[in-house]
């Protein structure tokens, strides 16, 4: 196995789009940042360089990081975060993984231009692909171009204040629907050789929305998710929520030809009812291969056909056809045994501005709203070293943390529309707790999680991503969970196998996992706006028997909070 090495300068560069000229955190120059390509088995080592002006880590999302939590990346959680001016360097493995994942800095909103895609390619080479092997493949990374000062915009979330984007992007780019005086960006150019098999490895890298992503006259056959191989799929329309990956083969079979290739947010900026769906739209080129020379027609694309922005149902059905392809050797099968139980409400409260209690349930400037699981918004630790090392070294500091992840709130069942109450949005929040939020299981532990949607969150499915392992989705469901009902339901056989879970808008999914990596993972929403406003909680697995499934001390050049 081989070492892939990179180096990440972050850094602030100016990008003109729609006329203004933005400040955007960016690595390398590069939105979307570089691409990290290795092979199952390489290790990754990857130095950053802060040359911005925020204090800042990088996350591997997806990547197992098996005893290995000290290169997770989040703030104060796993490390310090490394300092403007300053450096550190990653190290880790991807063993056992194969397909698409990506890189993203942990501090919600630099995300938004932050990150990046991760290739892990089988150590066969790609003749063993359980899929025809394909001619290219293509990172598709769906994102959000931000006019606003992001780091402003986090403070301004966390106050209540509603911020928006401004476009969608495929690669980078903002396409033909947007322009600057009269002049269309340009989309992005995805040219193709007709009769061929092209692998797109698709991302949401996107804060604010879950994805509709269509081309014109072709079909996508869906082979992975999150870096675990699925029985092959065909649709036409990719759903993907933030932070999800999807590998999907597309051939292109059509007559040669110019195809939009379209990405559709299902939440477009309210609170203007006026303003447009921010679509990015990218085109698909066919060489003309019999004419040499000749240049691709100029014609008009093709345009699909888009679900409406608003309606989720074909979201929800794309995700409930996902299914592990059986007997891959890194699949392990489905454990039937449950130690632990847990089941969470995902939620908006309200708490008070300054702390205290004192302050109106709302309605006044002194609430603001939040987001919750049981009705507790997670509070990031007042601590000087990250939580990490104060467990590693049984710091008495870990007794701040808060066991409440397994109490459903009085009122949750708001699924039921009948059971909303009047009045305006704000007299529905319940008033909420803050609490840095833990829960801690023996390592190997088999736990099972029911993450149960409410009215209280819209319109919006919420994708809830877990560090450090990855879950078997055992189904989803509309309305109230019902375990009479539903534990019938569960596919024990083949489900899929995520790293980020979809719950449905209004409706519940249940997950179950090994928790077998020692460490103290994070466990959030994965938009931004949830995760500022505390959709948050922490898996702390512990009491590895064996020393060699301990957690391992932390690296020789670890940071140091304020890197003295
Ligand atoms: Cu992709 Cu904790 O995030």
């Amino acid at each position: 196995a081989a070492i892939v090495e990179h180096t990440f300068v972050v850094s602030q560069v100016k990008m003109t789009h729609l006329c203004n000229e933005t400040l955007a955190t960016v690595v390398n120059g590069q939105f979307p940042g570089p691409t990290i390509e290795v092979t199952e088995g390489d290790s990754v080592t990857v130095h950053v360089v802060n040359k911005s002006p925020y204090n800042l880590t990088i996350h591997w999302h997806g990547v197992k990081q098996r005893l290995n939590c000290w290169a997770d990346g989040v703030p104060m959680i796993t490390q310090c975060p490394i300092l403007p001016n300053h450096n550190f360097t990653y190290k880790f493995n991807v063993a056992g993984q194969e397909g698409t994942l990506w890189w993203h800095a942990h501090t919600s909103f630099l995300q938004a231009t932050v990150h990046g895609a991760i290739i892990i390619r089988p150590r066969h080479g790609p003749n063993s692909y359980p899929f025809p092997k394909p001619h290219k493949e293509i990172p598709i990374i769906i994102g959000e171009w931000w006019q606003i000062d992001l780091a402003q915009a986090d403070l301004d979330i966390a106050n209540s204040v509603d911020v928006y984007f401004s476009a969608s992007t495929i690669n980078g780019k903002l396409g033909d629907l947007y322009s600057c005086s009269g002049t269309p960006e340009n989309g992005y150019m995805l040219d193709v050789e007709p009769g061929k098999t092209y692998l797109l490895r698709v991302i949401n890298a996107a804060l604010f929305a879950e994805y509709y992503l269509k081309i014109a006259g072709h079909k996508f056959t869906v082979v992975a998710a999150d870096a675990n191989y699925v029985s092959p799929y065909t649709t036409d329309v990719i759903a993907i929520a933030p932070g999800e990956t999807l590998d999907a083969l597309v051939v292109t079979d059509a007559a040669p030809g110019r195809y939009y290739m379209v990405a559709l947010p299902t939440q477009s900026p309210e609170p203007d009812p006026q303003s447009p769906v921010l679509i990015s739209r990218g085109i698909v080129q066919y060489q003309n291969l019999e004419k040499p020379g000749n240049s691709p027609s100029t014609d008009m694309p093709m345009a699909p056909e888009m679900p409406d922005n608003k309606d989720l149902i074909p979201s929800f059905y794309f995700h409930a056809n996902l299914t592990s392809l059986a007997q891959h050797p890194h699949q392990s099968p489905v454990p039937t045994r449950v130690d632990e139980h847990m089941f969470i409400t995902l939620s908006l409260g309200s708490t008070c501005r300054r702390g205290g209690s004192s302050c109106k349930r709302s309605g006044s400037n002194e609430s603001v709203t939040v987001a919750t699981m049981n009705n507790v918004s997670f509070q990031q630790p007042a601590v000087a070293a990250p939580l990490l090392e104060l467990h590693y070294h049984n710091s008495s500091s870990m007794d701040m943390l808060q066991d409440l992840l397994d109490k459903p709130p009085r009122v949750f069942n708001y699924t039921d529309p009948t059971l909303i109450p009047p009045g305006p949005e704000e007299a529905k929040l319940e008033p909420t707790a803050k609490a840095t939020l833990a829960r801690r299981f023996r390592q190997g532990a088999v736990v099972e999680v029911v993450f149960q949607g409410t009215a209280l969150l819209q319109s919006e499915s919420n994708p809830m991503h877990l560090h450090g392992h990855d879950v078997f989705v055992l189904a989803q469901g509309e309305g109230i969970y019902d375990a009479a009902r539903d534990t019938a339901r569960y596919n024990l056989v083949n489900p899929a196998i995520k790293n980020t879970v979809h719950v449905p808008r209004l409706g519940w999914v249940a997950i179950r996992f090994v928790a077998d990596n020692p460490g103290i993972w994070y466990m959030h929403c994965h938009f931004g706006f949830h995760q500022t406003m505390g959709m948050v909680g922490l898996f702390i697995v512990e009491d590895g028997t064996t020393v060699d499934t301990s957690l391992p001390a932390p690296p020789v050049d670890f940071l140091t909070c304020g890197h003295i």
